[in-house]
């Protein structure tokens, strides 16, 4: 019976990795196809599978409301998001702290990992998962040397880099950000769902500007 449950789980997992690469394929582009190449380098065998502890945050109540969303965007992904509520482990950057992202940020921020050493398969040096903003916030300017993308699925969300300033995007934009580029996002109204990814140098953590 454990193992039956853990074998929907598994399966769940890697239908979310499939929902994932199928719609970043559909977008394309030169960074896209580095995230599917390093992607289809990961393990993730029935062998490969781990559970992760599973976590809530403050952040998750906007769960439900973000997946219906993503219904409109892109259906069989949110329903493959859907089939892991309950299962993700929920995690926040310890050095984020609402005394420098504002008071309320930690109740409106928080991100998961499918593929990453807190997900469900442990990936080779590359992390690729979710993060959830709520309303009204601005995760200041960080950066890492990870090369990344941004899948924002709900929207529209504020996002920047370098010495530009904020660009307004769309649910379904793809943002990359290049090694060690600082880069922040801003919320309006709506929460945000995004897929994100570390192709490689996934073991510096972000280290914000201002901390
Ligand atoms: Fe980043």
């Amino acid at each position: 019976m454990v193992r039956a449950m853990s074998d929907d789980l598994y399966n769940d997992a890697r239908w979310l990795v499939g929902a994932i690469a199928r719609g970043l394929h559909a977008r394309g582009g030169s960074h896209v196809d580095v995230v599917l190449q390093r992607l289809a380098e990961q393990d993730m065998t029935r062998e490969d599978f781990v559970e992760p502890r599973p976590q809530t945050l403050p952040v998750t109540r906007y769960f439900a409301g973000t997946i219906a969303e993503t219904m409109m965007l892109e259906s069989e992904l949110a329903a493959a998001i859907a089939s892991l509520d309950g299962h993700l482990k929920w995690l926040q950057s310890k050095s984020y702290t609402d005394e420098i992202l504002g008071a309320g940020f930690s109740e409106n921020y928080g991100w998961c990992e499918i593929v990453g050493p807190q997900g469900f398969f442990k990936g080779d040096d590359f992390i690729i998962g979710l993060l959830m903003l709520g309303p009204q916030r601005h995760y200041k300017d960080h950066y890492h040397p990870a090369p990344e993308l941004y899948w924002p699925l709900t929207g529209p969300t504020d996002w920047k880099q370098g010495a530009g300033g904020f660009e307004t995007k769309q649910a379904g934009a793809v943002i990359y950000h290049a090694p060690m580029v600082h880069h922040a996002t801003r919320t309006a109204d709506q929460p945000l769902l995004a897929v994100w990814c570390w192709t490689k140098d996934t073991h510096t953590p972000a280290k914000l500007v201002d901390a």
